[in-house]
């Protein structure tokens, strides 16, 4: 298999890679940088539990190559905190108790992020549509949504 140099820089760090054609960004992220953070549930771009953001814009890290990331900035879970300090957004799920399992959450706390930093005052409806391509099996949702209201409210403060 072809083999490919690249660099990337992940919650601020760069990193120079060896990687093959075929190798996803989530593979890079979870299997040679270690960020388990990054959940892998379909591998074929339908959860969303793989999101981070890449440039500043959520993607689904099992649909890009690690080869189209090259030169790219990304952020996945481990870089939403700040100095040990967890983001509203992550304060705000444990609060309102929007976690179950956790596979949906790395994923969805990213979409959220990006929503209320690109949209300060977002409505139900453009919460919904933030994470509508987060799969939650377990929490139906309304608590995910109280939170990233919420959160909202915190960063207005902020
Ligand atoms: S693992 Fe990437 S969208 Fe499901
Ligand atoms: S908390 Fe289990 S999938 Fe969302």
């Amino acid at each position: 298999m072809k083999e490919h140099s690249v660099e990337i820089v992940v919650n601020g760090e760069r990193h120079h890679l060896t990687v093959g054609s075929e190798m996803t960004l989530l593979e890079v992220l979870r299997d040679r940088l270690g960020l388990k953070g990054v959940k892998e549930g379909c591998s074929k771009g339908e959860c969303g539990a793989c999101t981070v953001l890449v440039d500043g814009r959520p993607v689904n890290s099992c649909l890009l190559l690690a080869v189209e990331a090259d030169g790219k900035e990304i952020i996945t879970i481990e870089g939403v905190e700040r100095d040990g300090q967890l983001n509203p957004i992550q304060e705000e799920f444990i609060e309102h108790g929007a976690v179950q399992c956790g596979f949906c959450t790395p994923g969805m706390i990213i979409s959220a992020k990006y929503l209320i930093e690109n949209n300060p005052d977002p409505s139900e409806e453009e919460i919904r549509e933030a994470i509508s391509g987060n799969l939650c099996r377990c929490t139906g949702y309304v608590r995910i949504i109280s939170a990233i209201k919420s959160a909202v409210d915190k960063y207005s403060m902020r």
